[in-house]
């Protein structure tokens, strides 16, 4: 297969061993530092963080809790002034809250929970001396949480399925939950995923009309009381009195950092789901494409291709044109097509005898603009319950996907797909050449390439890159590498390429190795395509999310530290990053290489 790129580079590290410390752990001769962390300010005047007296007023101008996805646009053309903008997934009270009790939350500890989703922007500058990245007071600083106004946008926008009784418009919609992943977009904006935003909603069994009882399933959200009990403080949360308050999470938001008093957007034209992130390329004619994945088992990858077209430029003027270009546009899912024999996918993982899984694929179209393209349904319907739509078509469903995206040498695409252990159980598709294992417990990394290189193309085809899981064990592949000298791997769950073309890969495992989660870089051309190496894990009980590759900085965000079975504020499953008892704080990590003869700075991995 092609190569060409040349020798592998960005990888020589000798790999971290799996371990299941309470810290970063990093390869020799880097350096390590907390760039920030939950409860540093953000916003101007924001107090000192407190964990023992908290306040909703002062979370609203701190950084707020787990910490997912984060983006760093650069202010000049060295990248040593930045805009940091990162996401904050969900709150675990009972970790954050001495004394938390879940059946009886107090009004404050759910307004502190609102303000601690979301996400924050800060001004970040390079430490040409230290190595790092130094987060400094400015007129940037931002805290958009669940109380922040958003515009609704795009062709779904201001339809009755998003009207309330708050906003009988259905175009203004406050907050934003359970941001996963995202992308920084060509135009210097960031994007971010509304994923499991069901949890937030409470009473959905006094929902009785069968149509609306049917979308509510379709997303994930039943039952009575929810979690955290917002319901309780705001009707907006409970839909026996709000129905469509729902409806208005579950986007692909878009922010402007570069603009404190913009209101930010969420997108419809992009569809409704469990929203991992989206991610953007540029057509060769400067349309932009969003690359999509619905994180649940059995669920979709989608891909949105903008009708206009970019406007390059810095200005004011072209932002605001470019913010729109993911309102109008066709939505597609994909349909994957194996192309060995059905009875070589036994679901054990073992290769067909052409030696790979892989085959063709389409794009699928839903919706163009105000038109739906799938019968039986309006294009509201298609924006809003995008998965019913993409039932209809029958698009493969494939094993929790993940973060998508680009290698800008090759313009091949990657998709995370995380795991599916119900894969081939009763009652729940079988393997199939794309989703090869049943039972799959460790997830794997597609890999395709657009017809004739082109982004917007609507046929691909595509070839599984790693099936993951412990080299030693028979049902996994490192495309083709020699097992030996590779990672053991669990759960790829976001994805990141340096300027070289070498995928980065954080895992998000639960545990499911028994190792803690960690930031992987794996070539993907030439001859040590497929050579996984470990380049750092997270604390006990941490996600490894968000990862940021430059050349001469990695970041990643240390996601719910000891987050682990049965702990809470009295005792925590982690101390990290402050020690010595302390409760854990989610964080954002800088690592960067120690060079020789006293330089302070070196490159990654060269
Ligand atoms: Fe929030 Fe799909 O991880
Ligand atoms: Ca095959
Ligand atoms: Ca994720
Ligand atoms: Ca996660």
């Amino acid at each position: 297969r092609g190569g060409g790129s040349g020798p592998a580079i960005g990888t020589d590290f000798e790999s971290v061993t799996p371990n299941t410390e309470d810290a970063v752990v990093i390869p020799t001769g880097y350096r390590q530092q907390v760039i920030i962390r939950w409860g540093d300010p953000v916003v101007g005047d924001a107090p000192r963080f407190d964990f023992d007296h908290q306040t909703a007023a002062a979370q609203e101008a701190q950084f707020g809790y787990n910490c997912d996805f984060a983006g760093l646009i650069p202010r000049d053309a060295l990248g040593q002034d930045n805009w940091l903008v990162v996401n904050h997934e969900y709150t675990t009270e009972p970790e954050m809250f001495r004394g938390y009790d879940p059946d009886d939350p107090t009004e404050e500890q759910v307004r502190i929970g609102w303000a601690a989703h979301g996400l924050s922007v800060v001004r970040a500058l390079r430490d040409p001396v230290a190595g790092g990245l130094r987060v400094v007071p400015s007129r940037y600083g931002r805290r958009i949480t669940v109380r922040t106004p958003f515009e609704l946008t795009g062709p779904a926008a201001g339809s009755e399925l998003l009207r309330t009784s708050a906003d009988p418009t259905g175009r203004t919609v406050l907050g934003t939950l359970n941001n996963c992943a995202g992308g920084v977009t060509p135009w210097g904006t960031v994007l971010s995923g509304e994923e499991n935003f069901n949890q937030y909603f409470g009473n959905a069994d006094q929902v009785t009309d069968p149509v609306a009882a049917e979308r509510l399933a379709r997303y994930g959200i039943s039952g009575g009381a929810s979690t955290r009990k917002w319901e309780r403080f705001d009707d907006r949360f409970d839909l026996a009195v709000e129905p469509n308050e729902v409806n208005r999470f579950g986007w692909v938001v878009e922010v402007d950092p570069s603009d404190p008093d913009s209101t930010p957007v969420k997108h419809t034209a992009l569809g409704r789901f469990k929203h991992e992130g989206a991610t953007i390329r540029l057509t060769e004619d400067g349309r932009a494409v969003a690359y999509q994945g619905d994180d649940e088992r059995f669920d979709y990858l989608y891909k949105f291709v903008s009708r206009g077209r970019m406007v390059p430029g810095n200005t004011r003027a072209a932002r605001r044109h470019n913010m729109r270009l993911l309102d109008d546009g066709t939505l597609y899912v994909a349909r994957l097509t194996g192309d060995s024999p059905a009875e070589e996918i036994d679901g054990s993982g073992a290769l067909p005898a052409d030696g790979e899984f892989g085959g063709t694929g389409e794009w699928v179209p839903l919706a163009r603009g105000d038109r739906s393209l799938v019968p039986g349904m309006t294009a509201e319907e298609v924006y809003v319950f995008t998965r019913l739509a993409a039932d209809r078509v029958g698009a493969t469903k494939m094993d929790r996907p993940e973060d998508v995206e680009a290698n800008p040498v090759t313009g091949r695409v990657y998709a995370a797909l995380t795991n599916n252990a119900n894969r081939g159980a009763a009652g729940s598709a079988g393997p199939d050449e794309a989703n090869p294992r049943a039972g799959n417990k460790h997830g794997h990394v597609l890999e395709w390439e657009e017809a004739g290189g082109d982004a917007a193309a609507t046929t691909f085809r595509w070839r599984l890159l790693l099936v993951c899981g412990d080299p030693e064990s028979p049902d996994t592949y490192f495309a083709g590498f020699d097992k030996s000298q590779v990672s053991p791997i669990t759960s790829p769950d976001n994805l990141a390429f340096d300027d070289h073309g070498n995928l980065w890969i954080s895992t998000d495992s639960t545990g499911a190795l028994g190792i803690n989660d960690g930031l992987y870089v794996v070539p993907t051309e030439g001859e040590r395509r497929g050579e996984l190496k470990l380049f750092l894990t997270v604390p006990r009980g941490a996600e490894a999310c968000g990862p940021i590759v430059t050349e001469d900085l990695v970041t990643v965000c240390v996601q719910h530290p000891g987050e682990i079975d049965g702990s809470s504020a009295e005792r925590p499953g982690s101390d990290w990053p402050d020690g010595g008892g302390a409760n854990p704080r989610p964080s954002v990590v800088g690592v960067w290489r120690t060079g020789p003869g006293g330089r302070g700075v070196g490159r990654i991995g060269r």
